[in-house]
């Protein structure tokens, strides 16, 4: 189990990710998301959703969170709020479970909106038997492979 968040950072991750939701770019699908990230130095991260005209390329706030933490050089996620003006949360879609996996396999999950409903969980309950990066340890296949021969 994760170890609990202080309310005083819970409360500071929530404001982000409200503030972050006003950024979103979101033309296309009208769905503002906004997201912090709390990362392994102490540092949030906000992001948003920006979407594209190529409607494939439009990239989720989950992801613009993290992968801004991680240009700034952070390798550790603690926890992840998500932020929808909706009145229910909104948890991480599969491809962004994944890239919360690569540097936050234990971290917290929460989504909140503008009602008191609110889902606190944890990446490991959201992604069951992730693939990650110590499934690629150098030679782990030619030990297995040298096994089954
Ligand atoms: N979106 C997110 O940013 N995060 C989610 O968890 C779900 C979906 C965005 C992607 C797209 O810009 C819009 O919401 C509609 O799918």
């Amino acid at each position: 189990m994760p170890a609990p968040l202080a309310t005083s950072t819970l409360r500071r991750l929530e404001r982000t990710a409200r503030a972050a939701a006003r950024k979103s770019y979101s033309p296309y699908s009208k769905f503002r998301v906004g997201t912090a990230v709390l990362a392994g130095s102490g540092k949030i991260y906000p992001g948003a959703n920006i979407e594209n005209a190529s409607y494939g390329l439009c990239n989720c706030a989950e992801r613009t969170a993290v992968f801004t933490a991680a240009a700034a050089g952070e390798r550790q996620l603690r926890a992840v709020v998500v932020f929808t003006p909706t009145a229910t949360p909104t948890m991480p879609c599969g491809a962004c479970r994944q890239v919360i996996n690569e540097f936050g396999p234990g971290a917290v999950v929460i989504g909140i909106c503008d009602s008191a409903k609110r889902i606190e969980t944890t990446l490991p309950a959201l992604l069951t038997e992730a693939f990650g990066p110590e499934n690629l340890i150098k030679g782990s296949q030619r030990r297995i492979a040298r096994r089954a021969r």
